[in-house]
């Protein structure tokens, strides 16, 4: 069979990914610098029909202006912020994502963090590498915070929000949740969660985990006014987008303790080197962007974009598909 359709990876994805794309289609894949330079991108996605991506992969219309043959791009990421979407609809490119399957490995990222700056797991490791673990359990040392009956804003109620409160509930947490539109009452019932104002969400958590997506509305939307309004015995989460955070107000919150602590697997732009003013914050836990990243749950995700991309560069509606 002559393969005719050419597909272009940003990165290298699994084995038997590869192999299923390398049965049907040409296929070539990016090595060496990451993210793949925008030079080269430019001139790849003038010849393709496919092209599978990464969520830092800036997929925008002026690259896509010169993607005359491109029927799909298939992001391996839930988050599609980075493709101009509706450029995307309007040209007939196709968009797959992958939900669904990194929501219990995200939701379960969320909580981990929560526990551990709540009870200053990583601060304590920090601690003993650094040789300042002196004396041992004092009344007052490395104290932290229960998860028991504190309440747990959650901001965006979607897929792994709503996972993220049946782990909270099952901790006796009580959960207040905000959301773009209410969820049914069936819903809120079996999650034990209940509607509050942005405003409120912000007040009377004790901790807020941050689960929607980066978009104009959300862009830098925990400044330093809202950081203000919340608890200062309050710790807030991402797992979602770093840039829904305005960085700079919250490395200042953090130093005044204007609020207790946070913990971060995003940030504004990625990844952050040793000597990021946030490593020189000890109320913060930091992670590597790592969400999605369990064994399974990569390996169903390399699966989704796979098919994905079959489908939308066979002219069909993606798996999971934003647009149409
Ligand atoms: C995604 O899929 O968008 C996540 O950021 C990965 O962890």
């Amino acid at each position: 069979m002559m393969k005719t359709k050419r597909v272009f990876l940003t990165r290298i994805l699994h084995d038997f990914a590869l192999k299923e794309l390398k049965k049907q289609y040409e296929v070539e894949v990016h090595s060496g610098k990451i993210p793949i330079p925008r030079k080269k991108l430019e001139s790849k996605i003038k010849d393709i029909e496919g092209l599978i991506c990464f969520p830092y992969d800036v997929i925008d219309s002026k690259l896509l202006e010169n993607a005359k043959n491109l029927k799909i791009i298939s992001t391996y990421s839930v988050g599609f912020d980075h493709i101009d979407t509706k450029y995307a609809k309007k040209n007939k490119i196709r968009v797959g994502y992958t939900p669904e399957v990194l929501t219990d490995a995200t939701a379960d990222l969320a909580f981990s963090l929560m526990i551990d700056v709540m009870r200053r797991v990583s601060e304590g490791d920090r601690i003993i590498r650094k040789g300042n673990w002196s004396q041992i359990y004092g009344a007052y040392d490395y104290i932290g915070t229960d998860l028991q009956e504190k309440t747990l804003g959650i901001f965006g109620l979607g897929r792994i929000g709503s996972t993220l409160a049946k782990r909270a509930k099952s901790f006796d947490m009580k959960i207040i949740y905000n959301n773009r539109k209410r969820v049914s009452k069936t819903k809120e019932k079996s999650l034990g969660v209940k509607y509050v104002t942005f405003d409120k969400l912000i007040r009377q958590s004790d901790i807020i985990s941050i689960h929607v997506p980066h978009t104009s509305q959300t862009d830098k939307l925990f400044d330093k006014k809202i950081l203000k309004k919340m608890k200062k015995t309050a710790f807030l989460i991402n797992t979602a987008r770093g840039k829904i955070i305005n960085e700079k107000d919250l490395i200042e919150a953090l130093k005044k303790k204007t609020i207790s602590g946070a913990a971060l697997d995003v940030f504004e732009s990625e990844p952050i080197g040793k000597n990021h003013p946030l490593t020189r914050i000890q109320n913060i836990t930091l992670a590597p962007h790592i969400g999605s990243s369990t064994k399974e749950t990569r390996v169903k995700m390399a699966e989704i974009t796979v098919k994905n991309l079959h489908l939308g560069i066979n002219g069909k509606k993606p798996k999971y598909s934003v647009g149409y």
